[in-house]
């Protein structure tokens, strides 16, 4: 309704209306005046472009045009807080455990998929991707899966269950996820190549490609990842790059390779870091920091090997953070950013090992102390680390990639599988 309608009809009623002292005119001019503002807005919503409001304050307005920012998530059963939290500042979600063989695949004939498809319905129902976690580890895995009897069974059983396995678990979520790590932490940290698991005697050096063909073939869409931890490091790096070329002999359908980014304060190897992403990505690799986070506790113990339990000991950081530890990990996380801003058209996602501190599984490993490893503390407060992870998405660093070469592409290599 235009505005020169309104008077119009406003003078008419006004020429009717001299006994009531405009009473009606004035009830017809406050409708008709609400229903001009209304019509108005609508206008403008089908024709002005919203103002942006937020500015680059959250993880994904800062980092979401060149990678996805993601935070394992136990299932559906967040407090409305913690979900507000996951929806402002997160593109993407792993499931913590959920996923895993143990979890989904108790039996040789039961499956149990509630709670991971609660998960998979409260991201994709608030327009975030969920990446699978996981198909092939050694930890989480289930006896049964090596077991003929009371023998331990032989490479044809072994190979058809990791098939049954992965054509199940894969298939029942195909078209749902944006990823899966295939394979979990199969290279050795010793002096062999691969990792001495139940897989491998069980099939031999072949399963992981076995696996990747599976996953194929279960879900076509899903992109394919092997994950880690410690393979940006010397001697785990070279095993890594080894791995790659044996699952290309193999035609296994491998795409991307997670860096797991489980690391200590202070020991960060920043340099191993960016020579792992660059290497990796030469191989035609997108590049995911899958499980990232910072322990700011002492232990014994470097990478992640969760199945290595350390002695009880004080608990120092139970009520909090140091003002100096607070100022270190904001720094460290900073720094780390710069290194993945950097490095941005080569790396496809990064994802938190936890929401909020109180669910870190540093926690309760190696062993069960107060841990503060993430961007939010307990009261879901943001820590000075997330300001300073913020700041690095507006830092040019020296070198980078000209601003609008896009988002992480593989090169050539890889554009086959
Ligand atoms: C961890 C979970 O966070 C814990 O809750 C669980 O008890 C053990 O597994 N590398 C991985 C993850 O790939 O699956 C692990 O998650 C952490 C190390």
């Amino acid at each position: 309704m235009s505005a020169s309608i309104l008077v119009l009809v406003y003078l008419l009623l006004a020429l009717f209306d001299k006994q009531h002292k405009h009473t009606i005119c004035k009830g017809v001019m406050a409708f008709a005046i609400l229903g001009l503002v209304l019509s108005d807005r609508s206008t403008a919503d089908s024709h002005i472009a919203v103002q942006p409001t937020g500015g680059k304050d959250t993880l994904k307005s800062a980092f979401g045009e060149w990678f996805a920012m993601g935070a394992a998530i136990p299932g559906d059963d967040l407090s409305q807080a913690e979900r507000q939290l996951l929806f402002r500042h997160f593109g993407t979600v792993t499931p913590e455990n959920c996923m895993k063989p143990a979890l989904v695949h108790p039996a040789p004939d039961r499956f149990d998929f509630a709670k991971a498809d609660a998960l998979v319905d409260l991201a994709r129902g608030n327009g975030l991707t969920v990446n699978g976690h996981t198909l092939v580890w050694h930890q989480q895995c289930p006896d049964w899966f090596f077991r003929d009897g009371a023998q331990v069974a032989g490479r044809e059983l072994v190979l058809a269950r990791l098939r049954a396995h992965i054509t199940a678990v894969a298939g029942h979520f195909a078209g749902k996820l944006k990823s899966w790590d295939v394979v979990n932490e199969a290279i050795d940290d010793g002096h062999d190549y691969l990792r001495k698991s139940p897989w491998l005697t069980g099939i031999g050096d072949d399963f992981i490609a076995e696996a990747f063909i599976a996953a194929r073939k279960a879900d076509p869409k899903a992109e394919l990842y092997y994950n880690d931890y410690g393979i940006e490091l010397q001697p785990k790096r070279d095993k890594m790059l080894r791995l790659l070329g044996d699952l290309k002999q193999r035609r296994a359908p491998v795409q991307g390779v997670g860096i797991q980014g489980h690391w200590r304060i202070d020991h960060i190897p920043f340099k191993d870091i960016e020579a792992a992403i660059v290497a990796f990505h030469a191989e035609g690799m997108r590049v995911a920091i899958t499980e990232l986070d910072i322990d700011v506790g002492t232990r014994a113990t470097a990478g992640a090997e969760s199945g290595t339990r350390e002695q009880d000991a004080a608990d120092p950081l139970a009520n909090g953070l140091t003002a100096d530890l607070q100022r270190r990990l904001a720094d460290q996380y900073g720094q780390l950013f710069a290194l993945f801003f950097k490095h941005r058209d080569k790396i496809s996602r990064v994802t938190f090992w936890g929401l909020q501190d109180g669910r870190s599984w540093l926690n309760y490993w190696p062993s069960k102390r107060t841990n503060h490893p993430l961007l939010w503390d307990r009261a879901l407060q943001p820590k000075p680390a997330l300001a300073a992870v913020l700041a690095a998405a507006k830092a040019e660093p020296p070198n980078a990639p000209p601003a609008g070469s896009g988002p992480a592409a593989p090169p050539k290599a890889s554009q086959g599988h």
